[in-house]
């Protein structure tokens, strides 16, 4: 984990409901909502990586009456990220959805929880470097089930690297469902549909590391 930034104090620009940040999460959740609402009655999984306190689905699951067709898994390194997502699945009595402390940068931590239905990579690839942006969209085939829903985001900061990332998805079986780029901002939300089969999860291998 970057011995740079403090996640736990990163969550703080989610106090404010006006923030760029606020603005974002709306995004991805009002995705993984409608993604629930094409999947109902199913039962789905879902694994986030680099989940933070994962508000971005459990505020969602909060408001649903069918959180309890959901299992989750969350991987979180800042144990006081990973406890505070706990206490909120807690509090929301979600017993399928559970917070794994581990280092999502290694395959290993994956194990048992992919393939999943819906995969979120939100917040990763702006604290990656490119190869590890490259190589962690590689490895998403391990993550995804066949039709299975990916969102992830990254800012458009010079040099923009959102080009060739949704190229690098396309290029490994993934069709792209929605791109939002708002001018006012350098925020983005991709979404994407696995068209492929999944490959089976290689353990042992390093994804990505975090550079801030
Ligand atoms: C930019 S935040 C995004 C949090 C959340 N996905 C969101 O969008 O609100 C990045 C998160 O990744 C976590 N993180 C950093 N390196 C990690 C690693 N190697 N494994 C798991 N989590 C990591 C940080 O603790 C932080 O909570």
């Amino acid at each position: 984990m970057s011995p740079k930034t403090d996640w736990n104090a990163w969550h703080e620009d989610y106090e404010d409901p006006s923030s760029l940040l606020s603005e974002r999460l709306r995004v991805v959740q009002r995705h993984i909502d409608d993604w629930l609402d094409e999947t109902a009655p199913a039962a789905v999984s879902v694994m986030s990586s680099c989940a933070g306190d994962g508000r971005d689905l459990l505020e969602v699951l909060e408001a649903r009456s069918d959180a309890g067709r959901v299992t989750a898994t969350l991987l979180e390194a800042d144990p006081r990220n990973a406890g505070r997502a706990a206490e909120h699945i807690s509090r929301l009595g979600l017993s399928h959805v559970e917070v794994r402390c581990a280092d999502a940068g290694m395959s290993d931590a994956y194990a048992g929880t992919v393939p999943s239905d819906l995969v979120l990579l939100c917040g990763i690839f702006g604290n990656v470097d490119d190869e590890d942006v490259h190589n962690t969209i590689s490895s998403a085939t391990q993550f995804c089930a066949n039709d299975s829903l990916l969102i992830w985001t990254r800012h458009r900061r010079t040099p923009d690297l959102t080009p060739r990332i949704r190229a690098w998805f396309s290029d490994h079986g993934f069709a792209e469902e929605d791109f939002v780029a708002p001018e006012h901002s350098i925020y983005s939300v991709g979404v994407h549909r696995f068209l492929g089969d999944p490959t089976p999860l290689r353990r042992g291998q390093r994804l990505f590391t975090f550079t801030r």
